[in-house]
């Protein structure tokens, strides 16, 4: 199968690019690299042992979009490209606006234009917002509670319309929980630009010695130990879901929206434990304030993945830490190293 990627160069993009090339897949990246590094993908050409197309541009640029499109000619959209710090959307809401949700009407435009009639894009559990129940099911109450979540809400909406329009037309709305982890080569990962706002991440460069210390967001929470509980999902489960979503995306029409987490929540300081025995060292950390926005607990409902994709987690939080030690002490500044 020839599947273009958005945001191919990305963290998940990334891990998505190398099994998708691993099982004999065809693939193009579409990336303006404004999150990530082109050395992603040289490492994920070695891992994978195979090449595959690179295209730097940004997805607002029709013209951009229409050369990859006419070039590749792809059977299958993935689309990963967007901004995603939830504190910044706060700050820049228009440039969110601009970019996921312009970005992603000027993807539509163009696979249409070019007969592209599949898409599985990235959302995220966010578009829940407070929860009314929990685990979230694919049917709770939308009512993101930032820009950001509102983008995923938005883009969510547009691609519905798209697909009622456009018979021949398949989406899947793949909403992630909590992704962490990195491949077990220790090769690529998860590299944030400046400080992580991500629990794991923050973990990492404190074990690393990047950070002094991890501050604990609340220990009054109504939770097992008071701190907040997340629903993570190792990086290489998140791609094996989109392998089985763009194959769901050619035997089915119409639109699904589909979580993707493992059912089970871990606590801020159950991570912390987690992650210390996986690099054998301590953690230091600090009780602080609750951070603005942060509900107590997320959790996914797994039903429908397992039923419309076959998919579910295989890995758990001790795999997701000592993977994320590996890449992280492997490379302790990303891919600048
Ligand atoms: P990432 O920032 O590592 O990857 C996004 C990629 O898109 C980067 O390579 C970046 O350079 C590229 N990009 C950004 N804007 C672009 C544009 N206008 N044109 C072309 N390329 C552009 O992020 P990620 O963690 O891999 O997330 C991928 C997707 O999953 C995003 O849409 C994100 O909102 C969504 N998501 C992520 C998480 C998470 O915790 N990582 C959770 C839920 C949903
Ligand atoms: N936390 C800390 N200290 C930190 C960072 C986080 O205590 O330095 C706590 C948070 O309070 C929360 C938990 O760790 O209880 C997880 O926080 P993250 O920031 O890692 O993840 P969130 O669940 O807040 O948000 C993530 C993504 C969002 C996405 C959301 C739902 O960052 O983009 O999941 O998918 F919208």
């Amino acid at each position: 199968m020839r599947v273009l990627l958005t945001g191919g160069a990305g963290y998940i993009g990334s891990h998505t690019l190398l099994q998708l090339l691993q099982k004999e897949n065809e693939a193009l990246v579409f990336d303006n690299f404004s999150n990530s590094s082109p050395e992603a993908l040289r490492r994920v050409k070695q891992l994978a042992n195979r090449d595959f197309a690179i295209c730097d541009g940004d997805i607002r640029d029709a013209d951009s979009l229409d050369e990859a499109f006419r070039d590749f000619r792809p059977e299958a959209v993935i689309h990963f490209a967007g901004l995603k710090a939830v504190g910044e959307s706060n700050e820049k809401p228009l440039e969110y606006y601009g970019q996921n949700v312009s970005g992603t009407i000027a993807l539509l435009g163009a696979m249409q234009r070019h007969g592209c009639a599949r898409i599985v894009f990235s959302s995220s559990a966010t578009v829940y917002g407070e929860s009314k129940y929990l685990p979230y099911d694919e049917d709770h109450p939308l009512q993101p509670t930032n820009p950001y979540g509102r983008t995923k809400y938005f883009i969510e909406e547009i691609i519905r319309d798209w697909v009622t329009s456009w018979p021949a037309a398949s989406a899947v709305l793949l909403r992630y929980f909590n992704p962490v982890g990195a491949h077990p080569s220790g090769r690529i990962g998860e590299d944030p630009q400046a400080i992580p706002n991500n629990l794991v991440p923050y973990i990492s460069q404190v074990a690393v010695g990047r950070l002094a210390q991890l501050s604990v967001y609340g220990d009054d929470y109504d939770t097992r130990d008071g701190t907040g509980e997340r629903d993570y999902v190792h990086v290489d489960d998140l791609a094996a879901a989109h392998l089985a979503a763009v194959q769901f995306s050619a035997r089915t029409r119409g639109c699904e929206a589909i979580n993707i987490g493992t059912g089970r929540g871990a606590t801020v300081l159950e991570m912390v434990r987690a992650f210390e025995k996986a690099a054998d060292r301590p953690v230091p950390l600090r009780i602080t304030a609750r951070r603005d926005g942060d509900v107590a607990r997320s959790l996914a409902a797994t039903a429908k993945a397992k039923q419309l994709l076959n998919w579910e987690a295989q890995y758990d939080i001790d795999d997701m830490c000592q993977s994320t030690w590996h890449w992280q002490s492997s490379n302790p500044n990303g891919y600048t190293d």
